[in-house]
């Protein structure tokens, strides 16, 4: 059987692991080994977790080990990519209450939390982190290490590009493009193009100065 690995002990990686041990597969096809966080006391202080292994830098990926990322913003991409140049391998986490529509496509180290919808025919890439109750409209497309929130609606057509943070209960309208680099903060309702490199807030959105 594969053994998870959870990139990130916090909150997220808590959380992660709560989504994981409900996902799809789980004893089956994996069962979850531990945490590695470059914050080794991470867990301290927290009770009934599996173990923490080590740090991210120097955690060397193990026969059976397969891994899923709970970090978010600029650090996300980093940290997966030092653990794939270790020749460690991602999986795809999908919570056995996630609805996934027809001809959607999902790629690896991609983990979609509770009662998360994925619309007809939405393209999702990889190593995206998709939280809990949030929607991803029809005719989506999230490129890589993006991270959704909870409670979060993009609405059909929506394009992310990569490496964006779009935060708790935030709602993208129809065919909007958040561009790579971006962050959208909580609550917001974005009705134009988010640019890369930018954070907007607020309904509508606006830049943040
Ligand atoms: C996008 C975000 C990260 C920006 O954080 P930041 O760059 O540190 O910005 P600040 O918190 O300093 O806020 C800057 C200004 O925007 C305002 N602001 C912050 N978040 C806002 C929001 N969601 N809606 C409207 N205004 C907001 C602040 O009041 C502040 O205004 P001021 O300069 O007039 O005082 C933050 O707004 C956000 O959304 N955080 C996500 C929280 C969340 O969902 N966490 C999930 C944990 S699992």
């Amino acid at each position: 059987m594969k053994q998870l690995v959870i990139i990130g002990a916090g909150g997220m990686g808590r959380t992660l692991y709560d989504s994981a041990r409900e996902s799809v597969g789980y004893g089956i096809d994996y069962e979850i080994k531990g945490f590695i966080d470059d914050n080794i006391h991470s867990l301290d202080g927290f009770h009934n977790y599996p173990p923490m292994l080590g740090t991210i830098a120097e955690y060397v990926p193990q026969k059976n080990d397969v891994f899923v990322s709970s970090i978010g913003g600029g650090a996300r991409k980093k940290c997966i990519e030092s653990v794939v140049c270790k020749g460690g391998q991602f999986i795809t986490l999908i919570h056995s209450t996630a609805r996934i529509g027809s001809n959607v496509q999902i790629g690896e180290g991609t983990t979609i939390g509770a009662f998360t919808t994925i619309g007809a025919d939405a393209k999702v890439g990889k190593y995206n982190m998709i939280q809990s109750y949030s929607v991803i409209g029809h005719d989506s497309q999230i490129g890589n290490y993006n991270r959704i929130d909870t409670h979060v609606t993009l609405v059909g057509g929506t394009i992310v590009e990569d490496e964006a943070d779009i935060h708790t209960g935030a709602m993208i309208s129809h065919n909007v493009v958040i561009e790579t680099h971006s962050r959208v903060a909580a609550c917001s309702f974005v009705i134009r193009k988010v640019k890369s490199g930018t954070t907007v807030m607020g309904n509508p959105a606006k830049k943040l100065m």
